[in-house]
């Protein structure tokens, strides 16, 4: 049974892409920290980073890399404003997905249900309300998370959209976005 998502190519790309946009003076949030590799490596280049996940196991991994990691559905309960916002979601339609009463943890960190754009679709929805002014978001997604429809998801929130890493695998290939509000 595996309870925390291992890193993965998904985790590599997000990081990689991560540590290029990170600035010293962001606050940085970093939403399904899974095992907390991302916001560790973000630690000590950036001015703050927290973490949150739903699942318990992954919170207890985060936190126990000193990142300040709370469990939470997404964001919610989290009112502060952050300059940086990372999430690699469960973006796998469900047919795609692991989907074992064992490895439910597992399962939560791949199914993204029927589309693969049930978690994504309401991140975007609410995200705004946790970004700055500044505020820039990197979301890592797959082709088979449909690319098209999750930018058009971004754009009817009022966010622009933009590639900054791509990289193809066997059977996918993953993207990171970058989002910014567009207004
Ligand atoms: C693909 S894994 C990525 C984990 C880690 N960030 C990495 O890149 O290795 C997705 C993570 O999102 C978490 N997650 C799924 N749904 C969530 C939700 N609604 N709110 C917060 N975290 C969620 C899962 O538990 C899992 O840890």
């Amino acid at each position: 049974m595996v309870n925390v998502y291992p890193p993965s190519e998904d985790t590599h790309l997000l990081m990689r892409a991560a540590i290029a946009e990170a600035r010293p003076d962001d606050s940085v949030i970093e939403i399904g920290c899974g095992s907390g590799m991302i916001s560790e490596s973000l630690a000590g280049r950036v001015r703050s980073i927290v973490a949150t996940d739903i699942n318990p196991h992954a919170v207890k991994a985060t936190a126990s890399l000193g990142i300040p990691a709370v469990r939470a559905d997404l964001f919610h309960g989290i009112s502060y404003k952050f300059d940086l916002i990372l999430f690699n979601p469960p973006y796998l339609p469900a047919e795609d997905a692991l989907d074992s009463e064992d490895d439910k943890w597992l399962s939560a960190a791949l199914d993204g249900g029927a589309d693969g754009r049930e978690v994504i679709a309401r991140f975007l929805k609410g995200v705004k309300d946790v970004m700055s002014p500044r505020g820039r978001i990197l979301l890592l997604i797959s082709s088979l998370t449909g690319p098209e429809e999750v930018m058009e998801l971004a754009q009817a929130s009022g966010l622009t959209t933009e590639i900054v890493a791509r990289e193809r695998y066997f059977f996918e290939e993953l993207y990171v976005l970058k989002l910014r509000s567009s207004v």
